[in-house]
């Protein structure tokens, strides 16, 4: 399958699961070039027909929720729910009674019977998104679900058992949180049975280009224009920008391009991006790393006083050191003015 255009590549997985690239494109919305990426969607693939656990770590906006969306999709699970709950914006009390449910009555204001999003995603996967966000409490009703499949409606003594796939997503090294004893081990390990871990999109700068044309057609459509190019400048400037919100911020980036644009062909100043946010890519080598260190952290911080016009006590602020400490540095970078 592999023709020379590279668009019908298979995606290597498991017997009946063979997926092309045109195929992720056109059904799944996913667009997949670089190996980093190939490696996340072939494990999800694999891991789909199972029940197992999985946790997608990855930095917002690098498409943790598509991938979880492409295993319920491809799954024995995908004619029922996928029901997707942000642990990170509910309080912790609001959280229980979504995930849970309750009973008539239950507490003040239970006028009636409330079903969980547990029961909802019955025989289909639940998608506990910022996970990391989750109280200490919810962590061990949590388990529970997990380790016995039964959870009670809050107000009911009777045990309600779901079959319910649970794919979880963090954007914090979760493991970190653990440490911190911020989060139950055991927890951890029962959520974490196969990880997937979603690089940045700077570190797979192949996905840019394709994303960009993936991007362009889904919203020139959007607003009836046939043909839309986009220039080398605008295609520069894009590979060479960091992506702090990664595929999201791309894909808004474009939009507003699209829209906003002459109409027939994208130019750097349609992007949004600031010149200033353009990271220097111009690495020195055969120096020693203590120098490459030191003249990392005089150029971080010279751009750090830039951006708050020289207002020391921000810059400190941002760059979360001591007043104190910063003086000493500029001195000693010599970036006095
Ligand atoms: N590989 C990709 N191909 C196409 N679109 C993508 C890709 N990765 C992310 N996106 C898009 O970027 C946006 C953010 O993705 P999302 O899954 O919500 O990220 P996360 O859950 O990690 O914050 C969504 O609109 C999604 O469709
Ligand atoms: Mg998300």
């Amino acid at each position: 399958m592999n023709k020379e255009s590279g668009i019908h590549e298979a995606i290597l997985a498991p017997e009946d699961l063979q997926i092309s690239k045109a195929e992720l494109a056109s059904r799944h919305h996913i667009v997949v070039q670089s190996e980093g990426l190939k490696r996340v969607v072939h494990d999800a693939l694999k891991a789909a027909r199972s029940k197992s656990t999985i946790l997608i770590s990855g930095e917002s906006g690098t498409g943790k929720e598509l991938i979880a969306r492409l295993m319920h999709n491809v799954s024995p699970r995908k004619t029922k729910p996928f029901v997707v709950v942000n642990c990170g914006a509910l309080p912790e009390t609001l959280l229980e009674t979504e995930l849970f449910g309750h009973e008539k009555g239950a507490f003040t204001g239970a006028t009636f019977r409330k079903i969980g999003l547990f029961e909802t995603a019955h025989e289909g996967t639940i998608f506990l998104d910022e996970i990391g966000e989750m109280s200490p409490t919810m962590q061990v009703k949590l388990l529970r679900v997990i380790q016995e499949g039964t959870f009670n409606r809050i107000g009911s003594a009777v045990p309600i058992t779901v079959d319910v796939r649970v794919i979880s997503a963090t954007n914090k090294e979760l493991y970190e949180e653990v440490k911190k004893k911020k989060f139950r081990e055991d927890l951890y390990y029962r959520l974490n049975v196969i990880h997937l871990s979603i690089p940045p999109l700077r570190e797979r700068k192949e996905d840019i280009p394709p994303l960009v044309e993936f991007f362009i057609d889904e919203f020139k459509n959007t607003i009836g224009i046939e043909d839309l190019s986009i220039s080398d400048e605008a295609l520069t400037l894009i590979t060479s920008y960091h992506w702090p919100g990664n595929v999201r911020e791309l894909e808004n980036s474009i939009e507003r391009a699209v829209v906003m644009g002459n109409g027939q062909e994208i130019l750097p100043q349609d992007l949004g991006i600031q010149k200033a946010e353009i990271r220097d890519n111009h690495i020195e080598v055969g120096i020693t790393l203590q120098q490459a260190l030191d003249s990392f952290k005089k150029d971080f911080i010279k751009k750090t006083l830039l951006l708050t016009k020289g207002n020391r006590k921000k810059a400190a602020e941002i760059l979360d050191i001591q007043r104190t400490y910063l003086s000493r540095l500029i001195k000693e970078y010599d970036l006095e003015v």
